[in-house]
């Protein structure tokens, strides 16, 4: 959803800019920019419609960028998802105010834009693009009065909307201005040196030590130190600087064609570390969700809210907590829950699921459970990100950064955290004993070599892949607690090869989706071994019986799929709890394959963004 970098120090910015913005192309990436200051006090400017390959090359084939290397210390970089604006070279950030005095960067909406670019526009602005972003760099100008600061903070006063925003002034040079309202912004410490950026892997070459920005603070980068202060008072605030342990290779495709496939393939290593660091000699430990045992058992109701693949989450998580806590659940898409007036009170639970814990949607979720009193929790990959600052407490996953846009190790790890969370909620209200609790840790904790099984087998899925890559549509079916993951292979598939594909739970289709069934339609069907699987059998049955052709993933040794089922493809035998978490890889790879040989770009599917954080 953009991502914005900055850097001021000794080093030439250039290279610091291009490597920030490649670690920050998830995103989005429809157009790029850079602005560089050098000591003449001079911005330089340079935009592109496209991915930041093709910003690389205009800055090769203009001579002027690298020869004058070393003369820029201070710069600023974007990569945007569009919002208001076409991509286009005009729309790509930063801008410029009239006088080109003024360069901007920015992550959000600025929702009152319209009414401020008139406000502008009869003080004598032109405009030269059609964002929201363009008025706040006339409006800083407006304001500007030899102090950078204080001309960001009087023009962020009239702005509603969120932001994170990096400005620079050749009127107040050696200095970088930013400051955050809703959008994520952390800064860098180094040596001497100072960073700016939308998330960590921008950075995490040059330093370790970052300062998350929260809403409403302003911030001064400048070659001795740097600055925080809340935007409405003068007053500096003092925050730690948090030490990020993420090592560089997890930020490399390390040999992978892409970083989807490396974090499908990193999947076992991703629930292992997830299960590793809340279970001690057999015990589950969950002090990080901040609510004691007296607390958890008040709980009356379960709200879990999520967005794309975390909702399948939530999904699966509905089953696992009515079924193992006797806890009734409620699952929203985080887009739709605050609008719908849900019955929410102290006695309630919400837990907020995000890869990335920046998703504005979830984040608009928790305000409103906020508001009604509720315990809030979340379930994050993030540390520090801003749904986990807005939680009471919360379950990290341990996935390590997921770069590719199609989420795959968050979600089974999110998965592992759930089931986790499960047994520890019914061991607290005496409804798992702690022979079952073992029991159950016991086949959680096979699941990484079990994943390791199906990963090892993954020629096969590409075998597959090449009968079905040409076809146009593709049925997705499952029941219980595999109905969600029907819906994640569905949404895997249609996200990353643009192949038209439906997720349905399998005894649904006789109302209606059976119609599309013909000679020519795969139809994946998950087949695990619990009490719903003659019913599956039958709804396969019908599948077949209309000529459609049928991709069985079914359980290690069920012999009679192969006879029913046109292709099989085998995982190895789980607890029913924990089925979902090995159905899934399977269809990421068949996914991933197909998109592959479709050449379509899988690490950056069109018109997508990895972390959406706006509404
Ligand atoms: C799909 C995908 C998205 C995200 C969704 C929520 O592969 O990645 O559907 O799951 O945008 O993002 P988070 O989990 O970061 O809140």
């Amino acid at each position: 959803m953009c991502g914005i970098i900055g850097y001021i120090g000794k080093r030439p910015v250039l290279p610091i800019l291009i490597e920030g913005l490649e670690r920050l192309e998830y995103r989005g990436y429809d157009s790029a920019g850079i602005a560089l200051m050098n000591a003449k006090r001079e911005i330089n400017v340079l935009k592109v419609k496209g991915k930041i390959k093709d910003l690389k090359v205009k800055v090769e084939n203009d001579g002027y960028w690298w020869s004058n290397n070393h003369n820029f210390h201070i710069g600023l970089g974007h990569t945007r998802w569009a919002t208001h604006g076409r991509p286009c070279e005009k729309n790509a950030h930063p801008h410029l105010d009239c006088k080109g005095k003024i360069a901007l960067v920015h992550n959000g909406i600025i929702e009152n834009y319209k009414k401020l670019k008139e406000f502008l526009i009869s003080k004598g602005h032109r405009f030269n693009s059609d964002t929201d972003t363009e008025v706040l760099a006339h409006l800083i100008e407006e304001f500007m009065d030899g102090s950078l600061e204080d001309a960001v903070k009087n023009a962020l006063k009239k702005v509603k909307g969120s932001y994170a925003i990096g400005v620079i002034s050749i009127d107040d040079p050696n200095k970088i201005v930013a400051a955050r309202n809703e959008s994520p912004l952390i800064i860098g410490i180094g040596n001497n040196e100072y960073f700016l950026a939308s998330d960590v892997p921008a950075i995490l070459n040059y330093t370790r030590g970052v300062i998350y920005i929260e809403d409403g603070e302003l911030v001064v980068l400048d070659k001795k130190g740097f600055k925080i202060c809340p935007l409405r008072r003068k007053r500096e605030v003092k925050k730690d600087i948090v030490k990020i342990s993420w090592d560089v290779a997890s930020i490399e495709k390390n040999g992978y064609d892409h970083f989807m496939l490396k974090e499908i393939y990193e999947q076992p290593k991703a629930i292992r570390d997830t299960i590793k660091a809340k279970v001690c000699n057999g015990k589950i430990l969950l002090d990080e969700i901040n609510l004691s045992p007296k607390e958890l058992r008040k709980i009356k109701k379960v709200f879990i809210v999520a967005c794309g693949t975390s909702y399948h989450a939530a999904l699966i998580g509905k089953y696992m907590l009515e079924k193992l806590c006797l806890v009734p659940v409620e699952v929203d898409i985080a887009s739709e829950f605050r609008y719908r007036s849900p019955l929410l009170d102290k006695n309630s639970l919400v837990i907020a699921i995000s890869q990335s814990g920046e998703t504005a949607d979830t984040l608009g979720a928790i305000a409103y459970a906020k508001n009604k009193e509720s315990k809030i929790i979340s379930i994050c990959n993030v540390v520090g990100s801003s749904i986990t600052r807005c939680s009471q407490g919360t379950i990290y996953t341990h996935a390590g950064p997921e770069i590719g846009v199609a989420s795959t190790k968050a979600f089974t790890t999110q998965l592992a955290a759930l089931y986790l969370f499960c047994l520890y909620l019914g061991s607290i209200k005496g409804l798992i004993d702690q022979k079952t609790c073992k029991r159950c840790l016991k086949a959680l904790e096979k699941i990484p070599e079990d994943a390791d099984t199906i990963l090892k087998r993954a020629s096969e899925l590409d075998e597959l892949a090449n009968l079905f890559y040409k076809k146009s549509n593709f049925l997705y079916l499952g029941r219980g607690i595999n109905y969600p993951i029907a819906l994640e292979g569905a949404l895997k598939l249609k996200e990353i090869s643009y192949i038209h594909a439906e997720g349905y739970p399998a005894g649904e289709m006789k109302h209606g989706p059976i119609a599309l069934i013909d000679s020519s339609l795969p139809v994946v069907i998950l087949i695990p071994k619990n009490q719903l699987y003659e019913k599956i059998i039958s709804n396969m049955e019908e599948v077949k019986s209309r000529g459609g052709i049928v991709i069985a993933i079914a359980i290690e040794g069920d012999k009679n799929i192969i006879e029913k089922a046109d292709h099989v493809f085998y995982v190895p035998k789980v607890l029913n709890e924990l089925t979902p978490i090995l159905f899934t890889i399977p269809l990421q790879l068949l996914a991933y394959y197909i998109a592959v040989k479709r050449g379509c770009d899988v690490d950056k599917p069109r018109n997508l963004a990895k972390s959406v954080t706006v509404e």
